[in-house]
């Protein structure tokens, strides 16, 4: 189990990606943070498009960009937003942390006013669809 200072110390980093969200259409900001398997940092925000539907989530920006720079497996991730509870990410975020999840991965959500949650990855996405079905 991770330490709570350690979970502190990494939500901070995702409010400071937060501060980068580029979101005038829904003005709800998310920030990110993924961690591969070096121990490498990466951070991630929203991204939103006049064509709404091209908009990128935090998490998704994150990994793509840690897989793009050359991470071949995810850690943690830790996503933080402005909402009641530790923030829920979305479905099609959960198949791409999946994806890359290590077998001891941790998934860490956050809200603004400090509640936290941490998650498995069979937590985060039970019964998903893996890589591993298409061998
Ligand atoms: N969003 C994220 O970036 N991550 C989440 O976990 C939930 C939703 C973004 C997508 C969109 O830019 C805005 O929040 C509102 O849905």
């Amino acid at each position: 189990m991770i330490p709570q200072d350690q979970v502190n110390e990494l939500v901070q980093k995702a409010i400071a990606a937060r501060t980068r969200a580029y979101t005038p259409y829904s003005k709800f900001n998310v920030g990110a943070v993924v961690i591969d398997e070096t121990g490498k940092e990466i951070s991630g925000c929203n991204v939103e498009n006049a064509s709404y539907g091209l908009s990128m989530c935090a998490e998704r920006t994150a990994i793509f960009k840690a897989v793009s720079e050359g991470s071949k497996t995810i850690e943690t991730v830790v996503v933080v937003g402005d909402t009641d509870g530790p923030i829920s990410p979305c479905g099609a975020c959960r198949q791409v942390i999946a994806e890359f999840a290590s077998d001891d991965f941790t998934l860490i959500l956050a809200n603004m006013a400090g509640d936290t949650k941490v998650m498995t990855k069979e937590e985060m996405l039970p019964y998903g669809f893996s890589p591993k079905d298409l061998t």
